[in-house]
């Protein structure tokens, strides 16, 4: 089944009906989400999971995420299902929330690394909808990244990740929210974030602790502020990072830090680049001389922001960049708790605040 290269097919009928068949001979199909592209396979095949750790090159003690139509359909691979599930699922799926649940003994150890939960989401994407229901068998699919690599969010970043070792891209072109689902452990007492994402802090709250009030001691979903430790195990690893090195300026002074940083760098001789919000460049334009400026969007707007995020990291490393510069200037709120936590990744410790 394994080509030297990998079909990049834009979706249809057609081709998803041929991924679906790809998936259950345990091939590897990358595919489009709401979220970013998944890379599936078929999550009960153990020798197939075992491949796509070695074509992503992820850590064996890295979970992955098993995709279902329903949450109906994910019930044979859980122990039992947590009345918070249904509450969840009724609310938010299918969309980009993850839920960690006890797991059945029919879920291998290869998908889970070991662990006797597992993650599971509904996503609302159409090509990953019907290819769930065409292929019928629970997906595992982690983003379609090499391991460290900012996760795809179109297609041609998949090809050029991992054209190599895999069998079908379907292009459903760019997906829509651009980060990763957030990730909410149901298992641990009270319920806790482990991935922030654009099912917020907020809307968690209204369904996962409307039946009673949490005491300060427990402050259920508001661990996930952006200083909060993660405790995925996946998350301890140095993620979506660009192959230059990033540093990610916040705080009050940020900009004009930001900006002194850049022209010394450039000064220099380094090929600097500015990762900026639409009304930073309002102050900057005139001090930025010799330097790449990137506008990632309007404070006003993260939604906007997300969704192009990784896809300008990627751009940035293809131009040869040397110094990636970025101001934090969406507010760590509601999605920007997300962006935020995806930034302070990619810089890996260096933030200047
Ligand atoms: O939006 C998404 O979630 C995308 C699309 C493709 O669905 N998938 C994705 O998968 O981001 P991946 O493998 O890149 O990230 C999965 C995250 C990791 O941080 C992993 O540690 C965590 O989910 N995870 C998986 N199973 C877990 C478990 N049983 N307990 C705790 N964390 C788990
Ligand atoms: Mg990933």
């Amino acid at each position: 089944m394994h080509h030297d290269r990998a079909q990049l097919v834009p979706a249809n009928a057609e081709t998803i009906a041929r991924g679906a068949d790809i998936l259950r001979r345990g091939g590897l199909v990358a595919f489009p989400t709401e979220t970013v592209y998944g890379l599936g396979v078929h999550a009960l095949d153990r020798e197939a999971v075992r491949r796509l750790f070695a074509a992503k090159g992820r850590p064996a003690t890295d979970p992955l995420i098993v995709h279902v139509a329903s949450l109906d359909a994910a019930a044979p691979l859980l122990r039992r299902i947590p009345d918070e599930a249904r509450r969840l699922a009724a609310r938010f799926w299918p969309g980009p929330l993850t839920l960690v649940m006890p797991r059945s003994a029919l879920v291998p150890d290869e998908v889970t690394a070991g662990l006797d939960t597992v993650a599971i989401r509904v996503p609302v994407h159409p090509v990953a909808r019907a290819l769930l229901e065409t292929a019928a068998i629970p997906i595992a699919a982690p983003s379609a990244n090499l391991f460290s690599r900012p996760s795809p969010t179109q297609a041609s970043h998949v090809m050029d990740d991992l054209a190599a070792s895999i069998d079908l891209v379907i292009d459903g072109g760019p997906t829509t929210v651009g980060i990763e689902s957030t990730v909410l452990d149901l298992c641990a007492s009270p319920p806790a974030i482990l991935r922030p994402g654009a099912v917020t802090p907020d809307l968690l709250r209204d369904v996962v602790v409307s039946t009673r009030k949490p005491t300060s001691a427990e402050a259920p979903v508001g661990k996930a502020d952006a200083d909060a430790p993660l405790r995925s195990p996946g998350l301890l690893e140095r993620h979506y990072s660009p192959r230059a090195p990033l540093t990610l300026y916040e705080g009050r002074d940020a900009l004009e830090a930001l900006a002194r940083d850049a022209r010394a760098a450039a000064d220099a001789g380094q090929q600097v680049a500015v990762v900026i919000g639409d009304e930073d460049w309002m102050r900057l334009a005139e001090e930025l001389v010799a330097v790449r400026v990137v506008q990632l969007g309007s404070s006003e707007d993260p939604a906007a922001v997300a969704a192009r995020l990784y896809a300008v990291l990627r751009e940035l490393d293809a131009a040869g960049i040397d110094l990636i510069l970025v101001h934090a200037f969406v507010p760590a709120e509601g999605l920007g708790v997300a962006i935020r936590d995806r930034l302070r990744r990619a810089a890996a410790g260096r933030i200047v605040s």
